[in-house]
């Protein structure tokens, strides 16, 4: 009894004692004015436009930023050396609670794991990811580019829409080598985007798990990974009795790799089928929107378009296909897609929780205490990207100009141990498309850079599609 009271009363002065040393920090470091424990939760803007509201907290306050959101002490970081500080401490490996919304909607995978479990499945799935694996990949980009430029000959109606659901079905392919037809992709599309936009609207309305359409977008979703997992086991066991010895599956796409670690029990197959599910998840909706973006990009900066169009005919001619050799050869491709990650980052923020207290020289983070790095901010500061550094300017990845940045200043990927295991993957789909793309048209539209307006979800998203003109070469 004695020992159950003295437990209690211990947690007690912890618990006052961490939340003591939030409420100090909050006082050392510019904060937004708010309640204690509540914070912005009150705020409706912040609720409804949160790019907008962390926007202008950067703009009052500076690169350091103090806020409660709930109960949860957050510091907003908009700084590359700071972002430098975090990304690299062993201390801050974990995500924090907004990342709960991730885990709900697609299992507690490699994205959301906390530091013990994710150290484990990262090196396990990192040799998925190797270039020898990801070379076999370049025929399905390619399969997929063709599929964008024969149907933008017939409508160009709705980019958007052809470039998510070739995205979906090369990302279905290349993570669970099942071969979709693309227009099988398109019934399980409005699925993905019902779940991606449920991860989020979790923060401001966590009821939405209870509604039926989510329910069964993410019994969709579950039951096209759980079937394709099966049909791979098929395959593999029988593989295996042809060959009548263990075959090799270790330069093999993903779910081969990942089914063959469940079969020597490093994976147990619940947490395939979620790795499963968060390479897809991963995979589609960056992608996709990186080369929407370039596109717009392209079609606002028409020297550029030139300059990329001269490069990609020189390079690959009249070649059907772009190849490995191709991708190597292109440097103002690279430039062009740098600075569209710059500008528009597929993923605007990331977060972290600090996992022991930690000096970062500036200030101490006592433990608990949650991060958010603005990418996006940072990939707009003046202090890196110079007077104008709102405007689309591939020469900023010239390399004589990267050398002289802060390695921080950029990072799309993030960097540090969890950094994006797909980014080598990503660029060769990216440029892959765009290179096919931009050889047989030409964009064009109306609208400005400083036109565009985001909003806030996993990903940026535009609140407004520009008009986009496409014109066959
Ligand atoms: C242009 C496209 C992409 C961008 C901009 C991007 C960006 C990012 C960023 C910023 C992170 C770090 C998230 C964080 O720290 O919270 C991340 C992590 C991750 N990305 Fe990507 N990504 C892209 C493409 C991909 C692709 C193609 C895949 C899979 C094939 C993928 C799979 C993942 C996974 C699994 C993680 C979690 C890694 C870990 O914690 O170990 N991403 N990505």
């Amino acid at each position: 009894m004695l020992g159950g009271i003295f437990a209690i009363l211990l947690a007690f002065v912890l618990f006052v004692r961490e939340q003591w040393s939030y409420l100090e920090l909050s006082f050392r470091i510019p904060r937004v004015k708010g309640i204690p424990f509540i914070g912005v939760i009150t705020n409706l803007k912040f609720l409804k436009d949160s790019l907008t509201t962390l926007d202008t907290f950067i703009r009052k306050l500076g690169d350091l930023v103090f806020f409660w959101v709930g109960p949860f002490p957050v510091v907003l970081i908009s700084n590359a050396d700071l972002a430098e500080k975090v990304l690299t401490s062993k201390n801050c490996l974990d995500k924090p609670f907004t990342y709960l919304a991730i885990a709900k909607n697609t299992g507690d995978g490699l994205f959301t794991l906390s530091a013990n479990k994710w150290h484990e499945h990262r090196k396990l799935l990192n040799p998925s990811f190797y270039q020898k694996v990801l070379k076999n990949f370049i025929p399905i980009f390619n399969e997929g580019a063709n599929y964008i430029v024969c149907q933008l000959a017939e409508d160009s109606t709705d980019i958007s829409h052809l470039i998510f659901k070739t995205s979906l079905n090369i990302a279905a392919e290349t993570t669970m080598g099942k071969k979709m037809s693309i227009e099988g992709s398109t019934d399980l599309l409005p699925h993905y985007k019902k779940a991606l936009t449920t991860i989020s609207d979790t923060t401001t309305k966590p009821w939405i798990y209870l509604n039926s359409k989510v329910i069964q977008s993410n019994r969709k979703i579950k039951q096209f990974t759980r079937n394709s997992i099966k049909e791979k086991q098929l395959e593999m066991k029988e593989s295996e009795l042809k060959s009548n010895s263990e075959v090799s599956w270790k330069n093999s796409i993903f779910i081969n790799q990942v089914l063959d670690l469940v079969q020597k029990k490093k994976l147990s197959e619940s947490e395939a089928e979620i790795e499963a599910l968060v390479m897809v998840f991963g995979a589609f909706e960056t992608t996709a929107s990186v080369l929407y973006s370039a596109l717009i990009c392209l079609a606002m900066y028409q020297d550029c378009q030139e300059i990329l169009f001269d490069e990609i005919t020189s390079v690959v001619g009249n070649e059907d296909d772009i190849t490995f050799e191709h991708l190597t050869e292109m440097p103002y491709m690279d430039m062009v897609i740098s600075e569209v990650l710059r500008l528009l980052p597929a993923v605007p923020y990331v977060g972290r929780k600090v996992s022991e207290d930690t000096d970062f020289d500036r200030f101490v983070a006592p433990k608990g205490l949650q991060f958010l790095i603005s990418i996006y901010h940072i990939h707009r500061s003046e202090e890196y990207w110079g007077p104008s550094p709102e405007t689309f300017d591939p020469e900023n990845f010239l390399p004589h100009r990267v050398a002289e940045r802060h390695p921080f200043a950029y990072i799309p990927f993030t960097k540090g141990a969890r950094n994006c295991i797909g980014r080598q993957y990503a660029l060769f789909s990216l440029k892959i498309m765009l290179a096919k793309i931009i050889r047989k048209y030409k964009f064009s539209t109306t609208w400005k850079l400083s036109d565009l307006q985001f909003k806030m979800a996993v990903t940026l998203k535009l609140k407004e599609m520009p008009d986009l003109k496409v014109i066959p070469r």
